[in-house]
C-alpha cells in the first residue's frame, strides 16, 4: 500500500462515512439561531457565543466547518456573516428551511440510528426508535407536527413552479389530498383566480393551514376538510393533487389512496402526483429516508405507472420541476 498517494477510493469512503458531520453541524447552528443573530450584521464567534451562552471556541469550530461547506461566510478568521445558504436557516421567514435542518438533526437523526435494524427486520427505523409511526408521533406532539409542516413547506421552491408547469385554467377545483399546510395549493390559487381549493388532511394539521391561507387572503376560496385518505377523499373535485404523499406508504396503501381519488374524481378530471423519481440522485437519498422514517419508498416511473394503472388511472405526462421533483399527470383510464 502506498500511503503517500491520494487514493480516490479511500477519499470516497472518508466522505461517505463522515456524512453525520454535516447534519449535526447544520443542526447545532440552526438550533442556536446563528443565522438570526447574523441578520443584524457580521459578528465574531466570541460575540455570538456571548449572546447564545455557549462555548466560543467550539462555536467557532462549528461555524468555520459550515463555511467550508458553503453555509455562512467567514469574513476573516473568527468573523462570520450570513450568505445565500445560511439565510434559509432564519426562523419565522416565509420558506425558511430551519425546521428542515432541525427535523433531520433531531427525530430523523435518531431514527436513522436504527437503519441497520430496519434493513434486518423490515420494520421502519422511526417505529423502532419512537415506538410509533411518524404520523402517530406527530399527532401526539403538536409543536413538532407544526414544525414538520413547516419543514415540508420550507424551501419547496418547486411548488412555485407547479402553476407554470401545467395549465390549470380549464379546471374549477383542486383537492389537495394530504395537503399539509397548503404550500402546494397556495401558489395554485394565487395564479388561477377562478380555481377553488379543498385542503384535505388530519384535523390538527388543518388548524395551522387555516392561518396560512388567511394570511394569503385565500381562505374564502379554500375549503378545509378533515379526514383520513385511507377511508375516503372529498368527492367531486376536477383535479386531485397528491404531493409527497404516496412516498410515505407501501404499494398496497398507495392503491387505497389512489382508488379513493379515482372514486371521487369527476369525469374528465385529472390526477397530479408530485414526487421525485428513482434513480435521480436526490430521489435515491430520499428513498432511504422513507425507508428509515416510514414504510414507504421513492419509486421509478414504471412503478408509479403501475400504481396508477392498478387504481384506474392512466399516466399521461411527466413534467419536470426544480429539485428533481416531477409532476405526474394522469387521467381516469
Ligand atoms: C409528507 S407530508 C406532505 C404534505 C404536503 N402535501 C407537501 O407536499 O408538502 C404528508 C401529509 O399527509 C398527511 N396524512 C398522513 N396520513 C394521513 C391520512 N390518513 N389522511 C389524510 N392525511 C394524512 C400528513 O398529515 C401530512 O400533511
Amino acid at each position: 500500500m502506498n500511503w503517500g498517494i491520494d487514493d480516490s477510493g479511500a477519499h470516497t469512503i472518508q466522505q461517505v462515512a463522515t456524512g453525520l458531520y454535516r447534519t449535526q453541524a447544520l443542526y447545532v447552528a440552526t438550533k442556536l439561531g446563528v443565522a438570526d443573530l447574523l441578520s443584524q450584521g457580521t459578528q465574531s464567534a466570541e460575540a455570538l457565543a456571548l449572546q447564545l451562552k455557549v462555548h466560543p471556541d467550539r462555536l467557532n469550530r462549528v461555524l468555520r466547518y459550515l463555511c467550508s461547506l458553503g453555509v455562512f461566510e467567514q469574513v476573516e478568521a473568527g468573523l462570520y456573516a450570513n450568505n445565500a445558504a445560511s439565510l434559509h436557516l432564519k426562523a419565522n421567514e416565509q420558506g425558511s428551511m430551519g425546521d428542515l435542518a432541525l427535523l433531520f438533526g433531531e427525530e430523523f437523526y435518531q431514527a436513522w440510528g436504527s437503519l441497520l435494524e430496519a434493513v434486518r427486520t423490515g420494520r421502519d427505523a422511526f417505529g423502532i426508535e419512537f415506538g410509533c409511526s411518524l404520523f402517530e408521533y406527530l399527532e401526539d406532539n403538536q409543536p413538532r407536527a407544526r414544525a414538520f409542516d413547516r419543514a415540508m413547506a420550507g424551501g419547496s421552491t418547486f411548488f412555485e413552479a407547479v402553476p407554470e408547469a401545467y395549465d390549470f385554467s380549464p379546471f374549477q377545483s383542486v383537492v389537495d389530498v394530504g395537503g399539509g399546510n397548503g404550500a402546494a395549493l397556495i401558489p395554485l390559487l394565487a395564479q388561477y383566480p377562478r380555481l377553488k381549493g379543498v385542503l384535505f388532511d388530519a384535523a390538527s394539521v388543518l388548524e395551522a393551514a387555516a392561518r396560512d391561507l388567511d394570511r394569503q387572503g385565500l381562505a374564502e376560496r379554500c375549503q378545509l376538510v378533515p379526514g383520513d385518505f385511507f377511508k375516503s377523499v372529498p368527492a367531486g373535485g376536477a383535479v386531485y393533487l397528491l404531493s409527497r404523499v404516496l412516498h410515505d406508504w407501501t404499494d398496497e396503501q398507495c392503491l387505497r389512496i389512489l382508488r379513493n381519488c379515482r372514486e371521487a374524481i369527476v369525469p374528465g378530471g385529472k390526477l397530479k402526483v408530485l414526487e421525485r423519481l428513482v434513480p435521480g440522485p436526490l430521489a435515491l437519498g430520499a428513498d432511504l429516508n422513507m425507508l428509515a422514517v416510514t414504510q414507504g419508498r421513492e419509486r421509478t416511473r414504471e412503478e408509479m405507472d403501475a400504481l396508477m394503472r392498478n387504481s384506474g388511472f392512466a399516466l399521461e405526462q411527466v413534467h419536470e420541476l426544480p429539485l428533481e421533483v416531477k409532476l405526474l399527470a394522469a387521467g381516469p383510464a
